[in-house]
């Protein structure tokens, strides 16, 4: 009878474990992916809501790394290509799809972008 209880209550400490951690299951959409890793700003939101579009050039979209692409969209300035990003253009949905970003986010990000986008 003794045996018995205390096998029972290894088998809930067992379980109460394993719910523990589930709970602390780190695969959170909503969390930043890296939170221990040094966040240069903007990477998160590229990686998460630019990239599909600007990686590739889907659509007609600025690929990051081609300077030819960027150039005439620098020289507009930046808050002309914020104001763009913000509003959508033809092949962007308005804020680069990220509705929960802010402008200061979209801003990290195009910064992201056009830091890498240099001749
Ligand atoms: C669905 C595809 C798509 C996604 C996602 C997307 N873009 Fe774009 N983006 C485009 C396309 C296409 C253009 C070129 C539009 C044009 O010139 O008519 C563009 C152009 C831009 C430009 C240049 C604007 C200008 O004034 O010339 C910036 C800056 C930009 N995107 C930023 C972003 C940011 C920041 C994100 C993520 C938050 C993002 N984009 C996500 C498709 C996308």
């Amino acid at each position: 009878m003794k045996a018995r209880f205390s096998w029972r209550l290894t088998f809930v400490a067992l379980a109460a474990a394993a719910l523990l951690g589930a709970c602390g299951d780190p695969a959170d959409p909503d969390r930043p992916a890296a939170e221990a890793a040094p966040e240069v700003p903007g990477e998160q939101t590229y990686r998460r809501f630019c990239l599909s579009c600007h990686a590739s050039g889907a659509a007609g979209a600025p690929r990051v790394g081609d300077a030819r692409a960027w150039a005439p969209r620098i020289e507009q300035g930046m808050e002309v290509m914020l104001r763009h990003t913000i509003d959508g253009m033809p092949g962007m949905p308005p804020r680069g799809m990220c509705t929960r970003c802010d402008d200061d986010e979209l801003r990290a990000a195009i910064v992201y972008m056009v830091e890498r986008s240099q001749p």
